[in-house]
């Protein structure tokens, strides 16, 4: 049962925040942010689910070229930038008005999927991608990312069998991607929270759930 407590009163505190599930392929962070969204709803916010790469028209046209497979060329650099400038309308036209009218704002991936993807596995420098992230957000970022962590095995059989540009660069790349995100909450922990994805989906769900409880009624410092 979703509000299993039966005091929901705590999501409330999520008023004007933004949070971002991402984790690896085949994490089931989607699943999850669905899920968390309308339980959200149920206790009486406003929520924006935000989907990056994608989430405006000029996003799905930017994540239409980054994930054609046909695209194979595409350097480390252009990929990024592209995630990037996805990113910076994705900013401007739907998370920062919906944090300003005070909405809860759930973010599918954002800035710790390229610190992951392009950085920890791709090769690029962190310096260049948090460079590029402040000009891309324009100061807006997450006040919690919560990571769902899985490894790659366990991952891939739950990916389909139709892989996209980057499903399909292989485990050595997608363990590089697993061990980029739990470096980031191991340097960055207050911001991060951390769900073991491999137990069953109730089991992820309750962790989720205690793990953000937990994050928004903490004692502020
Ligand atoms: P999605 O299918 O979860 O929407 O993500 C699309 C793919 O893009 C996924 O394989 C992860 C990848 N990705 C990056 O490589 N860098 C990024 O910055 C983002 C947001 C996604």
């Amino acid at each position: 049962m979703d509000v299993s407590s039966g005091d929901s009163s705590w999501l409330l505190r999520l008023r004007g925040r933004f949070l971002v599930f991402d984790g690896p392929d085949g994490s089931g962070k989607s699943t999850a942010l669905k899920r968390f969204g309308a339980l959200a709803r149920a206790a009486g916010l406003t929520v924006t689910e935000a989907r990056d790469p994608g989430g405006t028209p000029v996003g799905e046209r930017i994540r239409e070229i980054l994930l054609d497979p046909i695209h194979a060329e595409m350097t480390v650099r252009t990929e990024m930038l592209l995630y990037m400038a996805s990113r910076a309308q994705l900013v401007d036209e739907m998370i920062r008005p919906a944090l300003a009218r005070g909405e809860l704002v759930l973010g599918d991936r954002f800035v710790s999927s390229t610190l992951a993807y392009q950085g920890a596995a791709g090769g690029m420098p962190e310096a260049d991608i948090l460079h590029a992230a402040e000009v891309a957000c324009a100061g807006t970022w997450p006040d919690l990312t919560v990571i769902l962590d899985v490894d790659e095995a366990a991952a891939a059989r739950r990916l389909g069998m139709l892989l996209d540009r980057m499903e399909a660069k292989g485990a050595a790349f997608h363990r590089k991607v697993r061990a980029g995100y739990l470096a980031q909450t191991r340097r960055w922990p207050e911001r991060h929270l951390v769900v073991d994805a491999s137990k069953d989906v109730e089991g992820v769900w309750s962790d989720l759930i205690g793990g953000v409880e937990r994050w928004a009624t903490r004692p502020k410092p």
